[in-house]
C-alpha cells in the first residue's frame, strides 16, 4: 500500500498556518503582473492563493465540484454543503463528476470559467485533479479542498489552495485495524483476513490502507492479509468481489472494507456463501451509515469507524474566515470515532447515522 505523503509531513502541514505561505513571493509563483480580478477579489494572475483577498464577505458565489453522488455518504456530504450555502445566503454552483477523473477536470475548468468567488473541490483521485486546482489558483480563484485530498506535492496548501477540510483517513485505518485485532482475539491472534480497498489513487484508499496495513503489521503480526482488492467504494462491487474471494479463501477470519458500502456488499456475499458474518468472520468498515450501524447492532458487523460526511459547517466557516482575511491552517480536521455493539456506542450513535 503506497503512501503519497508521510504522517510526519501531514502533521507538519497541519501545524503550518497558511499565512506562512505569505513568505512566498508573487514572482516565485510564476505570475505575471497583470491583474485580472474575479468579481469579488483582488489578485495578481498566478499569485499565491493566500495573497488573494475577497473584496466582499456576503452573497458569495461558491463553485462545488463533487466527484460522485453514489451512496449515503456522498448524499449526506452534498446536503451538508447545500444546507450551509443556503444558511450563509451564498449561491452554490454544483457539478457531479460521476466517478470520472476526466469529467471532474472538465467540471473544474467549467467552474473556473464561471468565475466563482471561491471554489470547493472534492477530488475523485489524488493526482488527476491537482492540475485543475493549480489552474484555478492561476486564474485567481481561491480553492478549498473538501473530504478527499489532492496529492500535496502537485498542489500545495497555502499556495495552490487555501486549506483542506476533511477527516484523518490514516487514523481511521489505524482505528479500524485496532478494532479488527480486538475482534480476532487481540495482538497475539493468528488469523487471516481480506482487505477490500476503495477507489485506487483516491486519498481515502491510500491513507486508510496505509494506516490499517501499518498498524496490523506492527500491533498484530500474526494476522495476515491474504487478499487485497479494490471494490471502488461500491456495494455491488464489494458483493461481487467478495463472492469470488471467499471461494479462493474460505477459511478467512476477518474482513476490512475501506467503506461501509463495500462491507455491506461483502456481508451479503459471505452469507450467500454459507458464512456467518459476526460469528465466524469479523467485519470492520469505515463511514457510519445507517445500514452499516444496523448491521453492527444485529451482530453481523463488529465495528464501524466514522468518517463524518457533514463537512459543510467546517467548510463554510473556512470560507467566511478566508473572506474576512483570517489565516487558515493547512488542514482543518474533522474528528472521527469507533462505533461497536459491546460498549453501546453504536446504539447511541444511530440517531446521527446517515
Ligand atoms: O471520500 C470519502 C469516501 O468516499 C467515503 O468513505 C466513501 O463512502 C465515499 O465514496
Amino acid at each position: 500500500m503506497q503512501f503519497s505523503w508521510s504522517p510526519f509531513k501531514r502533521s507538519f502541514m497541519t501545524s503550518m498556518p497558511v499565512i506562512a505561505a505569505l513568505g512566498l513571493t508573487l514572482a516565485a509563483c510564476g505570475g505575471s503582473t497583470a491583474s485580472t480580478s474575479p468579481s469579488a477579489s483582488t489578485c495578481v494572475v498566478g499569485s499565491n492563493t493566500s495573497l488573494v483577498k475577497l473584496t466582499k464577505t456576503k452573497g458569495l458565489k461558491v463553485g462545488w465540484s463533487q466527484n460522485a453522488l453514489d451512496g449515503a455518504w456522498r448524499y449526506a456530504e452534498e446536503s451538508s454543503i447545500e444546507n450551509e450555502a443556503k444558511a450563509a445566503g451564498y449561491q452554490l454552483v454544483k457539478t457531479n463528476a460521476n466517478n470520472s477523473d476526466d469529467q471532474q477536470v472538465q467540471d473544474i475548468q467549467t467552474l473556473i470559467n464561471d468565475r466563482p468567488d471561491i471554489l470547493l473541490v472534492d477530488p475523485h483521485t489524488e493526482d488527476a485533479e491537482a492540475g485543475a486546482v493549480v489552474d484555478a489558483r492561476k486564474a485567481c480563484i481561491p480553492v478549498i479542498i473538501v473530504d478527499r485530498d489532492v496529492n500535496e506535492s502537485l498542489a500545495t496548501p497555502g499556495r495552490d489552495f487555501a486549506t483542506f477540510v476533511g477527516s484523518d483517513f490514516q487514523k481511521q485505518g489505524v482505528m479500524a485495524a485496532d478494532a479488527l485485532i480486538q475482534s480476532l482475539g487481540g495482538p497475539k491472534a493468528n488469523a487471516t483476513i481480506i482487505e477490500l480497498t476503495g477507489t485506487t489513487g483516491s486519498s481515502p484508499a491510500i491513507l486508510r490502507g496505509g494506516g490499517f496495513d501499518g498498524e496490523l503489521a506492527s500491533a498484530a503480526p500474526g494476522i495476515k492479509i491474504v487478499a487485497e482488492q479494490t471494490a471502488n467504494f461500491s456495494r455491488a462491487t464489494g458483493q461481487s468481489v467478495m463472492a469470488t474471494l471467499i471461494q479462493q479463501y474460505p477459511k478467512i477470519n476477518g474482513v476490512f472494507a475501506h467503506n461501509d458500502e463495500m462491507a455491506i456488499g461483502a456481508i451479503t456475499a459471505l452469507k450467500a456463501a454459507g458464512k456467518k458474518p459476526g460469528t465466524d468472520i469479523k467485519v470492520v468498515s469505515i463511514d457510519g451509515t445507517k445500514d452499516a450501524i444496523n448491521l453492527v447492532l444485529a451482530g453481523e458487523e463488529y465495528a464501524v469507524v466514522s468518517s463524518n460526511p457533514r463537512l459543510g459547517p467546517l467548510t463554510f466557516q473556512a470560507i467566511q474566515d478566508f473572506a474576512a482575511g483570517k489565516p487558515l491552517p493547512a488542514w482543518i480536521v474533522q474528528p472521527d470515532h469507533v462505533y461497536e455493539l459491546a460498549d453501546g456506542s453504536a446504539q447511541a450513535y444511530l440517531p446521527n447515522a446517515f
